[in-house]
């Protein structure tokens, strides 16, 4: 039951710091993915059991599937906090042994309910009544989104506590520099961030249970179509509370081409024509979005926004809290999902990193959720993966052609013209050999932004080198897929500027941390480290102003420089006279 969701506190055991920092980190990654562990960088060549556990991950296609297959088989049930959830778990049980069950609380308690067979879907629904409601009319859509209705006694009493709800959100960004503040090394601080930024088992369960339900309204129109969920719901770097992207797959539709018979009969559909794939698009998700919008339950705020590059639909999904982004046609973008995965799975430190980088940078505002001339954090990860290709002598994870070189023909995709093929079995890749702490590699991160030559160069993690500029935006992200586009073609110069002056900043304090903090980590509350790079800073305030030379002044330094001073004179009074 709920408790079974638990997150289980962290682990010590090692052979040496930096692997068991990596031990903890896998199971980390164990409990959100329900995988088995990646090898662990270590200096020595890759052992062959670290080549066996990376066979243990499951492919990003295979991971999709089976979560699909899980949200088919769940119910979303609106309930209250006073539910017995053991009278409702048996209520549910007559229709078939109940998987999983847990409650989170949006608007309201919520009860996501997977059933071990998808028959129990259909014997439910024989007995879901409509609601009668005074002066209402129902627009009669049936779907997976119910509600729990219950006479007084079927209750819990007063005195006994309802349901355990699981948290769907972060904790406020003060709450975290607390806790951070409290570890004893940066390694640590980055691996709590990333265990309380993460997604979780729920929240996933719940994402692909939000795309099935959307897919139940899309069929009424497409029978054969899928929802799939990409972006940072699914490439690993999704943190609570993230958008839900979605992608509307026709696929199994219009992909049976039809061929002149050589001999005999043969049928084709008579459909209507247009004169583009993004007409076509277009008149898709307007149908769909007007579906949404009139019968879709809980589904809020929706927007048809048709002109745009990637024409979306738009809506608040109320009972899950998730912002949704629906699309259709968007290939291009579920594979780039699928390699972020990829590399979040290569070596753990990739995500690790990606993590502190996107918090630090939502700390200071350097991204935001609203669109805007800020770096997006899709730029923010592919720039922390370009920066570990780069790590010299070893990188820590390969380019995108040499993941294209390892291909084997399953492998092979080529959407709209673009090569999109790269290995998906990770144990075809060979683990590197850098051994870097997260620490030296945040350090080094901010370091390296500090003076990229963002006015000649562009990022490329295709070629996992920079190269030179085709355009004059002020930041250049080659779109790993689709190298014609900048990703990050809506960031301006004071904010490239800003996100400048940041690194310069972070890194300068990162090297007091280094040389000077050791006995000072012990004053907590104080907050130091990663914790301290979160604080207001300065430089954030900074806007369209002239660059800011190496001289910070801000309330993250204030910190540093009392925790410095308390240190001082907790030495002084400990020193032997
Ligand atoms: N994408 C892209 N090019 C862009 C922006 C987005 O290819 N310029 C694709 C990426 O695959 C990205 C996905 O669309 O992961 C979803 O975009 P977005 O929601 O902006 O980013 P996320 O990675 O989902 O991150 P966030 O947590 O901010 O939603
Ligand atoms: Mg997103």
């Amino acid at each position: 039951m709920a408790s079974s969701f638990r997150v289980c506190g962290s682990h010590m055991s090692g052979r040496g710091r930096v692997l068991t920092q990596f031990q903890i980190i896998d199971r980390c990654l164990q409990r959100t993915f329900g995988t088995n562990v990646v090898a662990a960088a270590q200096s020595e060549a890759p052992k062959k059991e670290e080549i066996d556990d990376r066979e243990g991950f499951k492919t990003f296609d295979a991971a999709q599937s089976e979560r699909q297959e899980q949200a088919e088989r769940s119910v979303l049930v609106s309930c209250n906090s006073t539910t017995n959830e053991q009278r409702f778990l048996k209520y549910l049980s007559r229709h078939g042994d109940v998987k999983k069950c847990f409650f989170y609380e949006s608007y309201g308690t919520y009860a996501v309910v997977e059933f071990a067979k998808q028959e129990s879907i259909a014997s439910l629904q024989e007995v879901i009544t409509i609601p009668v409601v005074n002066h209402e009319c129902m627009l009669p859509f049936k779907s997976r989104l119910l509600s729990l209705r219950s006479g007084p006694s079927a209750d819990l009493p007063n005195s006994q506590m309802g349901p355990q709800c699981q948290p769907q959100t972060t904790m406020p960004i003060q709450e975290l520099i607390h806790r951070l503040s409290k570890e004893e090394s940066i390694d640590q601080q980055i691996i709590s961030l990333t265990e309380s930024y993460q997604l979780t088992e729920e929240n996933t369960r719940l994402r692909f249970l939000v795309c099935s339900l959307l897919k139940d309204i899309a069929a009424a129109y497409f029978p054969e179509c899928t929802v799939r969920p990409f972006g940072s719901s699914v490439n690993g770097f999704g943190k609570l509370g993230c958008d839900l992207d979605m992608f509307l797959d026709l696929d199994s539709i219009s992909g049976r081409k039809a061929k002149m018979p050589k001999a005999g009969l043969a049928l084709e559909y008579q459909m209507k024509r247009t004169n583009s794939e993004r007409a076509v698009t277009q008149s898709i998700l307007s149908v769909i979005g007007e579906c949404v919008d009139q019968f879709g339950p809980g589904c809020v705020g929706v927007q048809k926004i048709l002109n745009a590059r990637c024409p979306l639909v738009r809506f608040n999904h109320q009972p899950s809290g998730f912002q949704c982004d629906l699309t259709a046609n968007n290939r291009v973008a579920t594979k780039s999902s699928e390699l972020l995965y990829l590399y979040g799975r290569l070596d753990p430190r990739v995500r690790h990193l990606v993590f502190a980088v996107r918090c630090w940078a939502r700390a200071h505002g350097v991204t935001s959720s609203i669109p805007g001339a800020w770096i997006t954090n899709f730029s923010l990860t592919v720039m922390v993966l370009f920066f570990l290709q780069r790590r010299s002598p070893d990188p820590v994870i390969p380019t995108l052609d040499h993941l294209r070189g390892l291909a084997g023909p399953a492998d092979k995709s080529v959407i709209e013209g673009n090569d999109c093929t790269f290995v998906g079995d990770f144990s075809k890749i060979p683990p590197q050999s850098n051994t870097q702490t997260l620490e030296q590699l945040l350090h080094e991160f901010f370091d390296f932004f500090s003076t990229f030559a963002f006015g000649r160069m562009s990022i490329n993690i295709r070629k996992g080198k920079e190269q030179n500029k085709p355009e004059v935006a002020p930041l250049h992200i080659q779109n790993p897929f689709e190298p014609s586009l900048n990703v990050s073609k809506n960031v301006n110069a004071p904010q490239l500027e800003r996100f400048v002056a940041l690194c310069q900043e972070s890194s300068w304090l990162l090297q007091q941390s280094e040389t000077s903090l050791p006995d000072a980590r012990r004053s907590a509350p104080t907050p130091w480290g990663l914790a301290a790079l979160l604080l207001p800073s300065q430089v954030a305030g900074l806007k369209g102003r002239k660059k800011r030379k190496r001289e910070p002044a801000s309330e993250r330094i204030k910190s540093l420089l009392e925790s410095l001073k308390k240190n001082s004179h907790q030495k002084k009074s400990s020193d032997p006279k």
